[in-house]
């Protein structure tokens, strides 16, 4: 349903620290409900397609190793409006500048590996979510 749902990931650095069920601890609390999941590393190729947008970027090389690096979280999650809540709930893409209290504030390092993913529309909600999960997968 439209707007209903969000795609995120948790991503290697917040799964290399340890963050994941205080991660999703919170995110279920906010009342997303989680309708797939799973534990996954991306690919260069993967990461390179996912974040396809931003290849022109001087920080293109940067993403896409540290997202391969090691295993991420993948979700999808459902509430009503859902990506700008679940945006709201992770913070600014600089923890620096993200609100106390959010995801990043809490649990990201710096402006490249920022603990957490959340689509920025719905329909790349509907991309993200396709790109990592079959029908099988999604409840
Ligand atoms: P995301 O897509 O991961 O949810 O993050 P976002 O919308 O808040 O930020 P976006 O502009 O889409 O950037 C995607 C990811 O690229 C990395 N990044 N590094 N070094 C840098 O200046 C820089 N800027 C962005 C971050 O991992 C960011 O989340
Ligand atoms: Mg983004």
């Amino acid at each position: 349903m439209s707007g209903h749902k969000t795609f995120t990931m948790l991503k290697p650095d917040a799964v290399e620290n340890g963050h994941i069920g205080a991660i999703l601890n919170q995110i279920t609390s906010s009342g997303f409900k989680i309708s797939a999941m799973k534990l996954t590393q991306m690919t260069q190729a993967d990461a390179e397609e996912f974040y396809a947008i931003h290849k022109e970027r001087p920080f293109f090389g940067e993403l896409v190793e540290f997202m391969t690096r090691g295993p991420i979280v993948a979700a999808i999650l459902e509430k009503e409006n859902a990506v700008e809540d679940f945006r709201a709930l992770i913070g600014a893409t600089n923890p620096e500048d993200a609100a106390e209290g959010t995801i990043r504030k809490k649990y990201a390092a710096s402006v490249g590996e920022n603990a957490v993913h959340g689509s920025d529309s719905d329909e790349n909600a509907e991309i993200e979510a396709a790109f990592h999960f079959s029908g099988r997968e999604t409840f």
